[in-house]
């Protein structure tokens, strides 16, 4: 087996070489999807039901496309008016679903850990789509597959992550994956925004862009996460722009060929200048849309082929 695992949860659990296979598979769906035949039936016959008990926009369509596209049969579970409004705990919710025999089932939480929980509750494959400010697996693999792709490399690269460190399950999944692939890491943002203990990721910390910034190859902006505050963590939004929102003129501490990433939704003026998200010369925002599709599938891909050979092997 070259992915030996039942689900996908996070990235902390996932070898180097494992990446590689994923993302190596996602290249091949890439292709695949610039095709106008986009169709690959790995996953016929199997039931893929989408929870999101938090708001996506991005994620669940590009879950629900790649589910499409592979051939699964896909439900797109209406969280909001299911009965967890009436009060059903998420594991009774899980059981229930379970009873209707899905093989893949992607979830996105508000809660850290809550997937995790669910994944041992049912026999299918899980996908965490996002869980609280824990992991979010898929999200880093689509930005890796973006670096790859745009810079011909994973390893030895310089890397900065600016702005919520805190409360993004974007910035943990990107720090272990990154790290594992032997880049150098920054994270740049306000003290009040970077988590407790960080040092101990092996990342270097800083509160100046235009310092962070200095001669690196990649630089991801991450969303102001209001939703996960509970008030007083920046002064104003406008202050905000100022020290850390990316604008052209931070943007020319890093090197010339840098790219510029953003995991979307952009709150435009706040952690980015609209014009530079939108300059196809630097931003590759729109190829980690693109990109999103084919490590969805890919994901999907290698956990479908587990549960086939479990499923066969005896007893
Ligand atoms: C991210 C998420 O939900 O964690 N968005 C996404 O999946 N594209 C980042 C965010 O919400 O800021």
């Amino acid at each position: 087996m070259t992915f030996p695992h039942r689900h996908l949860l996070g990235i902390e659990a996932l070898r180097p070489e494992e990446i590689t296979t994923l993302l190596d598979l996602a290249d091949q769906y890439a292709a695949l999807n610039r095709q106008s035949d986009k169709h690959a039936d790995v996953l016929a016959g199997l039931t893929q039901i989408n929870m999101f008990f938090e708001n996506s926009t991005r994620t669940q369509a590009s879950f629900e496309i790649a589910g499409k596209r592979l051939g699964a049969d896909v439900m797109n579970m209406a969280m909001q008016a299911s009965s967890v409004k009436k009060g059903e705990t998420l594991i009774d919710t899980a059981l229930t679903l379970n009873a209707m025999h899905p093989d893949l089932l992607v979830v996105r939480h508000p809660h850290s850990g809550a997937v995790d929980l669910l994944a041992q509750k049912v026999n299918c494959a899980v996908l965490n789509a996002g869980d609280g400010r824990h992991e979010h697996p898929t999200q880093a693999l689509l930005d890796a597959l973006t670096i790859r792709r745009a810079k011909g490399r994973l390893q030895r690269l310089s890397i900065a992550i600016c702005g919520d460190i805190a409360h993004s399950r974007v910035a943990r999944s990107n720090i272990m994956l990154l790290g594992k692939m032997e880049n150098r890491l920054r994270l740049i943002g306000p003290p009040t925004l970077m988590p407790a203990g960080i040092a101990e990721f092996g990342v270097e910390v800083f509160d100046d862009m235009h310092e962070g910034l200095r001669d690196v190859d990649v630089v991801m902006m991450l969303r102001l996460q209001k939703e996960r505050m509970d008030g007083g963590f920046i002064p104003s939004e406008r202050e905000y722009y100022h020290r850390y929102g990316l604008d052209e003129d931070k943007l020319k501490s890093a090197k010339p060929d840098a790219i510029v990433m953003h995991p979307g939704p952009m709150n435009r003026g706040v952690e980015i200048d609209g014009t530079l998200a939108d300059d196809i010369n630097r931003s590759v925002i729109q190829d980690q849309v693109e990109m999103g599709v084919a490590v969805r599938m890919a994901a999907m891909d290698l956990l479908a082929q587990n549960l086939r050979l479990t499923r066969a092997a005896p007893a």
